[in-house]
């Protein structure tokens, strides 16, 4: 198991990402779509990593076109960074789910750790190849599989690590937030507010990490 031997021997995103349309890495591409692999500038300097693509992202071949998505976008514009400047994937690259009673449903279920690995080479491939200034992890996921299992999005969000010491090659800096799907399952109020606020603050973070000296000012 794991998309080590589905990976192009030589070329850039494209071949990287013609090639994952045909991953059997794990088990997960018998019951999705189709590959969402990532998307956005080539030469980004930041880029974003969430968990892996929801039901509209396997209909629609892209990351975070759904609600979830919509919420980024709106997000990254009030943190003054143009989306199409940046390069957004997922941890894993194929819907995982479960139906709902009545089947009509697609419901999302979280990657297990297995698959999680399994599907790795590939972020570590679209790493290799984009080498962004910045890494920010969307959510406990992929914060936890990027920084290490004690990673607590809750009290860690926005704090700048230096990516060399968590092994990610071409990156200067990683930092996580709270997943933009957590802040769409809140209910509109207050509690929603202050979570976007805090959204919105850490994009801000990762902005200002472009225009800094290349090392984190937080060591860890
Ligand atoms: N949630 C994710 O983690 N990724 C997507 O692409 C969409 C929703
Ligand atoms: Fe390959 Fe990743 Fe899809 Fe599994 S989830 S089949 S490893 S692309």
């Amino acid at each position: 198991m794991g998309a080590e031997s589905h990976l192009p021997e030589t070329g850039g995103l494209e071949a990287l990402r013609s090639a994952a349309r045909e991953c059997r890495g794990c088990p997960l591409y018998r019951r999705a779509n189709q590959t969402v692999f990532g998307s956005g500038d080539s030469a980004a300097w930041l880029m974003l990593v969430g968990e892996q693509p929801g039901d509209a992202e396997d209909k629609a071949g892209e990351p975070f076109v759904g609600p979830a998505g919509k919420l980024l976008d709106r997000a990254l514009g009030e943190a003054g960074i143009d989306r199409g400047g940046t390069y957004v994937t997922n941890m894993v690259k194929h819907f995982k789910y479960t139906r709902s009673e009545r089947g009509k449903r697609r419901i999302h279920e979280r990657p297990n750790r297995a698959e999680l690995t399994a599907c790795r080479p590939w972020l570590s491939a679209e790493l290799a190849a984009v080498r962004p200034r910045v890494l920010l992890a969307l959510g406990a996921t992929a914060a936890k599989s990027l920084l290490g299992r004690d990673f607590r999005v809750t009290i860690d969000a926005g704090v700048p690590f230096d990516a060399a010491y968590h092994g990610l090659a071409g990156v200067d800096t990683v930092l996580a937030t709270v997943h933009p799907s957590a802040i769409v399952r809140i209910g509109e109020g207050a509690e929603r507010t202050r979570r976007y606020r805090g959204f919105v603050a850490d994009l801000r973070t990762a902005a200002n990490l472009e225009s800094t000296p290349s090392r984190p000012r937080r060591l860890q």
